[in-house]
């Protein structure tokens, strides 16, 4: 099946990366949050990056406007999917929100239309069960910043079909992405190894090991990663990486992977990182 419109559910950090490269790809997109205000937020982002890109000489003005040509963005469901093919939810860590968030689709959606999900942990077993189509639905998991990182973890499930797994490879190539294709267990290939590293950094923090700044430069420096691992819990947001870590908890029952009572802390006091302003970093709006 080809496709020609993606909708894209949730404008948050991912949904507004996702939509962002996915109208800059030739699709035709539509972006989806609850609020008009969420919806402009959204909007804001993705022309900003959009803006930027044509400043850095990454992206011509003609490529931007034929972006922005082909992006709509809105509060109603029923819009968003109507005539879509592909349908992205990029929606909060919540597998209950997220099932929600699939069967209001299944209303309006297409018959023939994928279901994925941006998720970074959970089961893609459960969210398509929760459906009327879980041979059609599948795992896109984009990383962030979502123009810049090269990788697709596209996650299939015991029902996915051999047709979603290459209708989702098809959309991730044409966004120039490297796709990895990942069997669905807790964290897949990507967040089980990388949440854990982010909670052991926590934990140093905690017992004083060093100061934030260093201990990214003890990875960046001492071994080679491009981004350490306080900075990079920042840019995710730590609200996000709460929740995976409690789901990699109870789903992995390793001891590993329990929140620090840190993160719990930041997390209810609002220091969300880069979103918020305040993470382990200050952050400039
Ligand atoms: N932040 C990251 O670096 C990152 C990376 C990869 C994957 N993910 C995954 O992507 C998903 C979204 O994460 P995020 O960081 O973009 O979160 P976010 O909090 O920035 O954005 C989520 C958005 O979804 C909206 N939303 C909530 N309910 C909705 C609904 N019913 N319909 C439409 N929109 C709704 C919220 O209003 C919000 O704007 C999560 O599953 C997360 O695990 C995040």
């Amino acid at each position: 099946m080809s496709v020609r419109k993606i909708a894209v559910l949730g404008a948050g950090t991912m949904g507004a990366g996702i939509a962002l490269v996915a109208a800059r790809s030739g699709y035709d997109v539509h972006l989806r949050d609850v609020s008009d205000d969420l919806v402009a937020r959204g909007r804001r982002t993705l022309e900003a990056n959009l803006a930027k890109g044509v400043e850095l000489g990454k992206v011509t003005p003609e490529e931007r406007d034929g972006a922005l040509a082909r992006l709509s963005a809105g509060t109603e469901l029923k819009t968003a999917v109507d005539g879509a093919q592909l349908i992205i939810e990029a929606v909060p860590e919540d597998l209950g929100l997220k099932q929600d968030v699939f069967a209001q689709a299944a209303e309006f959606a297409p018959r023939e239309a994928i279901f994925a999900s941006n998720t970074s942990s959970l089961s893609i077993a459960k969210l398509g069960g929760g459906t009327d189509r879980p041979d059609r639905t599948v795992g896109m998991h984009f990383f962030n910043p979502v123009h810049v990182m090269k990788l697709l973890e596209v996650v299939v499930g015991p029902e996915t079909s051999a047709a979603t797994l290459a209708a989702a490879r098809e959309v991730g190539e044409r966004m120039a992405k490297d796709v990895i294709v990942v069997r669905d267990s807790p964290g897949f290939a990507t967040s089980r190894l990388g949440v854990l590293l982010g909670l052991e950094a926590i934990r140093m923090v905690e017992e004083g090991v060093a100061a934030p700044a260093d201990i990214d430069t003890a990875m960046t420096l001492g071994y080679g990663h491009p981004m350490g691992p306080l900075r990079l819990t920042d840019l995710v947001g730590l609200d996000v990486r709460l929740k995976i870590a409690e789901y990699l908890h109870t789903t992995l029952g390793r001891g590993a992977f329990r929140p620090p009572d840190l993160l719990r802390r930041m997390v209810h006091e609002g220091k969300l990182g880069k979103k918020s302003g305040q993470g382990f970093y200050r952050w400039e709006k």
